[in-house]
Order: structure tokens, then C-alpha cells, then sequence
């Protein structure tokens, strides 16, 4: 007789949440399949063919759907496939959703109407979109252009989404919760980007412009169209205070306080993560 070990699949698992929670779970000796177009099977939420060959011998899935759950198409998406993982006898479901998102909150229905047995992990703003993502370079040039205005946003770590997810995927007692993500405090946009200087030590500035500057600009420089049309969404209707205000779903999960920005950008500074290469003429 020939036994299987069953493995969870992490999609998104060389992403920025998707990443942590596979080293997590790896760390802690559970058997781990990232879910990657580069995969072998590869995954593409764009091929549907490629979904069922990546649930074979899975026992739980962390969902996290690129571009973005709000995104247009995502909850046909994301639906059929929770509809596919219960149909091929894989339940337990761990979503990656956004807060204060009517779309996202539809993509979180679509999968429980699924059946499956789901823990939804509805996060605030990455930390991580400076040093991971889209702001990045912007740090690194050190004028973080946006069009943000001074709403406070309490900005969460994603190593604090990854432990809610893991604890998520491997504990059953989380199973049917809906777990708001944020930060211990909020900070405006020119809050958060003064601890990044104060922790690199760079004169690294916030420079607000209008949501149509933001677009044009980013237009011309060649972002996508649907690229552009999320963001202008995110930061032109999500960011107008509706989650300015912290929550407890780190501690819900977890039993212990989430971290503070200071120390995400303490950390991702000692890291090198804001390191300027050498060569790009943007040393300060
Ligand atoms: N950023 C935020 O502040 C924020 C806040 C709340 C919620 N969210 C949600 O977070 C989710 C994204 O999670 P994340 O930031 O951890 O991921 P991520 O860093 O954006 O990356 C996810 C991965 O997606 C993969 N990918 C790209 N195109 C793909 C495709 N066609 N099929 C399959 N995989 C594809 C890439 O992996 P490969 O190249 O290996 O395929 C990439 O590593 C989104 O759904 C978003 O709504 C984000």
C-alpha cells in the first residue's frame, strides 16, 4: 500500500504574504506546495486547467489572488475555484481578502457559497507595499509619490498575516472567522514614510498629488490599464477614512499585539530592503 502525504498549497507562494506563510509552514515540518505559474504543476488563476492538477493531495489552500480580490473578474475566479477545491474533497480554505471592500466582500461570499470551511484574513494596507511592492522605488528615489492625501491608514505586517494564515490553515478552531487585519496605530501616508527615512537614515519624502496626476503619470510611464484603474479605486475611494481605525484580528488569532510600523521599517531597513543599488545614481 502506498501512502501520500498531504500537503498544503499555498498559492501566491513566492508573493509577499504567500512567501511567509510557505517558510512558516515549511518551518514548522508541514508538507508545502506553492502554487506558481514557475511550479511544477504550475498554477495560473488565467488557466483554469491548471488548477486541479495543483489541489491533487492538498488538504488546505491559502488563497491569495493576484491581481487583487477586488479586482474585475476576481469573484468569478476565485469562486470557481473554492467550487473546485471542495468538489476535489479540499474544504479548508484560507482567503486573503482587503478591507473596506465591497468587491473583495463579494470574492469572500463567492467562496463560502462554495461549502468550503473558510477563514477569511481581510487585511488593511501592507506594510510591505514600501519595501516589497509598488513603492519601493519611490523610497529608494526618496519622494514617495501618491495620491493619498492625510487619511490614516494602520498599515499591517505582513509577517502578521502570514502567522493569522498559518494559524488559520493548521488549526481548525479558526475555521468560519472573518479576521480584520490591521496595525496596532494609524499613520498617514506622510507618517508612515517619515519612519522609513527615520530608519534609514535617508531623506526620504511624502509628495501628495491629485488622483489624476497619480493616473496620467502612471500612464505614461506604461502601468497597465487595469493596474492603473485599481489603483485610482484603492486610493480614491477605499482611503477616504473608512479604516482608519484599528481592529483587533491580530490579537483575535494570534493572542498577541500586532507589530508596529516603526519596527516593520526598523526591520525591513536592517534587512538592506531600502538599500540604494549601486550604480543607479540614486545614492543619497
Ligand atoms: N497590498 C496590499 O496592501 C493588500 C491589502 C489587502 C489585500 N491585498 C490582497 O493581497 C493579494 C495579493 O497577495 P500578495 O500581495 O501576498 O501577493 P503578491 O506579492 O502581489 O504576489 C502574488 C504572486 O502572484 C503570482 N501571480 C502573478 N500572476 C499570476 C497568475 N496569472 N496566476 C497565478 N499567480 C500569479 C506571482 O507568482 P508567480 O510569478 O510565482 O506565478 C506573485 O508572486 C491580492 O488579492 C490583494 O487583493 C493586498
Amino acid at each position: 500500500m502506498t501512502t501520500t502525504t498531504r500537503h498544503t498549497l499555498v498559492l501566491g507562494g513566492r508573493g509577499k504574504t504567500g512567501r511567509r506563510v510557505a517558510q512558516r509552514l515549511t518551518a514548522m515540518g508541514q508538507p508545502t506546495r506553492i502554487g506558481s505559474r514557475a511550479g511544477q504543476p504550475p498554477f495560473d488563476w488565467e488557466d483554469a486547467s491548471t488548477w486541479a492538477p495543483v489541489l491533487d493531495g492538498a488538504d488546505a489552500v491559502y488563497i491569495s489572488y493576484y491581481p487583487d480580490v477586488a479586482a474585475p473578474g476576481a469573484v468569478e475566479i476565485v469562486g470557481a475555484f473554492a467550487r473546485l477545491a471542495v468538489s476535489r474533497d479540499v474544504p479548508r480554505l484560507v482567503l486573503l481578502s482587503g478591507r473596506g471592500e465591497a468587491a473583495a466582500e463579494q470574492a469572500e461570499q463567492a467562496v463560502r457559497e462554495s461549502g468550503a470551511a473558510l477563514t477569511v484574513v481581510r487585511s488593511t494596507w501592507f506594510a510591505q507595499n514600501f519595501s516589497e511592492d509598488y513603492m519601493l522605488d519611490d523610497v529608494l528615489r526618496g519622494e514617495v509619490v501618491l495620491p493619498a492625501s492625510d487619511t490614516p491608514e494602520p498599515f499591517v505586517d505582513a509577517d502578521d498575516i502570514a502567522d493569522v494564515a498559518v494559524a488559520a490553515l493548521t488549526d481548525d478552531r479558526h475555521v468560519r472567522e472573518v479576521y480584520e487585519l490591521t496595525g496596532p496605530r494609524p499613520l498617514t501616508f506622510a507618517e508612515a514614510v517619515a519612519e522609513i527615512a527615520h530608519a534609514t537614515g535617508r531623506d526620504v519624502r511624502y509628495v501628495p498629488v491629485s488622483i489624476e496626476e497619480y493616473t496620467t503619470a502612471a500612464i505614461a510611464q506604461g502601468v497597465p490599464g487595469e493596474v492603473v484603474e485599481l489603483l485610482a479605486y484603492l486610493f480614491g475611494e477605499v482611503l477616504d477614512g473608512r479604516n482608519s481605525h484599528v481592529t483587533d484580528g491580530v490579537s483575535r488569532a494570534l493572542g498577541r499585539a500586532p507589530k508596529d510600523f516603526a519596527d516593520y521599517a526598523r526591520d525591513a531597513a536592517a534587512s538592506g530592503a531600502w538599500d540604494v543599488p549601486v550604480g543607479t545614481g540614486v545614492d543619497r
